[in-house]
């Protein structure tokens, strides 16, 4: 048997549809629809106060993202999604007028608008302009001025599919005195990411997408250098180190992470999360990766082939799971049509873009499917 099989068997809708659009939402793995049921059979039947009971399974959680960014588990806190969690970076930091944030003109608004809306205590945003789509490395490095406090940036692009050179980014920020803050939800499940190794301080992501889990099971990691140049923005009961001491009103903040975390958390999509990581222990990252890059490279190919307008990067180091091409509105929306009657998902993006994403448990066959009939109604 070769990868995926048999981990395919926990994807039954492959029986009836090619689902190519992970970028935007993942199906639910057998693991995590058992996890589901499960947990809501407990809250309807039998243990219903599960309080207590569910304590192992958040921090099995907690240490099951550690292991995805190769950290230790007391760095990482619950977020319903991405967006909360850069707001708790926005919102956690001390700004003066004149500090400047720097992101880029391509990324997804969960990462512009949080910063975006500092503007009022008078810090300035600089973008970088993509040049053909394309984000350069040089152009991040222009861009730094001395009161450049944070660079925060997508590890894939959302739109383009573009990986981008975080270790590179890494070291300019350093030299730079400047924070580095990752949106990994267009990345993390199709990868793991070695935070400390590559000098990030902040990421904050989702887990509907690569990584397969429920909406509003979000999560954020902080370094600990950060954190202690941070302070939260919302205090809650379970931001604090006694939290049980209810009529004792000490706001201490607990010293990891989980002072970011304010009240009760998103148990059910946490028990899936849980189990959703689980299936990314079993097939292992090293060849989950591999096998995403042989997928996109093949569509990248046929593409070609077919004289199709790629704007996803050629080089297996600037890619990852997105592929994209552009085309005439026109065009763009019959084939996007033609492929969903077909029961081929994809995604179409500001009118042009056609954004193909396949995950780990899908085959090149089914690609083959995909080429053959865009090759059709071209
Ligand atoms: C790069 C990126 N960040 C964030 C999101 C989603 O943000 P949130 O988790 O806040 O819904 C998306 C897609 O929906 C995305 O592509």
């Amino acid at each position: 048997m070769t990868f995926p099989d048999p981990l395919r068997a926990y994807f039954p809708h492959t029986a009836e549809q090619i689902y190519l659009n992970h970028a935007a939402i993942s199906p639910f793995s057998v693991p995590v629809v058992k996890a589901l049921h499960g947990y809501i059979e407990q809250r309807h039947l039998t243990e219903i106060e599960n309080y207590y009971s569910f304590q192992p399974v958040l921090q099995a959680t907690r240490e099951r993202l550690g292991a995805l960014l190769h950290t230790s588990s007391e760095r990482i806190a619950f977020s319903p999604n991405t967006s909360s969690g850069l707001a708790v970076l926005a919102t956690g930091l001390s700004w003066q007028p004149g500090d400047r944030i720097l992101l880029n003109a391509l990324e997804f608004p969960s990462n512009v608008y949080p910063f975006e809306n500092l503007r009022r205590l008078g810090v300035e945003i600089d973008y970088v302009q993509p040049r053909n789509h394309y984000l350069a490395l040089e152009d991040f490095e222009a861009a730094l001025t001395p009161r450049t406090r944070l660079l925060s940036i997508s590890q894939v692009q959302f739109l383009t599919g573009q990986r981008m050179p975080l270790r590179a980014l890494g070291q300019l920020c350093k030299q730079n005195q400047t924070w580095l803050s990752v949106d990994g939800i267009q990345a993390l499940g199709a990868t793991s990411l070695p935070v400390e190794e590559l000098g990030i301080d902040f990421v904050a992501s989702g887990s509907h997408k690569w990584l397969m889990g429920p909406a509003g099971a979000g999560f954020i990691y902080v370094s600990e250098r950060l954190q202690a140049q941070m302070h939260p923005a919302i205090a809650g009961w379970l931001s604090v180190t006694d939290e049980w001491n209810l009529l004792d009103y000490q706001l201490n903040f607990r010293a990891d992470a989980r002072c970011f975390e304010t009240g009760t958390l998103n148990f059910m999509g946490i028990a899936g999360l849980h189990a959703a990581l689980g299936v990314f222990a079993e097939a292992g990252f090293d060849q989950i990766e591999a096998h995403i890059l042989s997928l996109t490279g093949y569509l990248q190919a046929a593409g070609q082939e077919l004289g199709l307008s790629c704007i996803t990067p050629a080089d297996p180091a600037e890619r990852l799971g997105i592929l994209t091409f552009e085309l005439e509105p026109e065009r763009a929306a019959a084939l996007h049509a033609g492929l969903t009657a077909a029961r081929i998902e994809s995604s179409l993006r500001e009118g042009r873009y056609l954004r193909f994403s396949p995950h780990f448990y899908n085959t090149q066959a089914e690609l083959a499917q995909v080429v053959a009939l865009i090759r059709q109604q071209l």
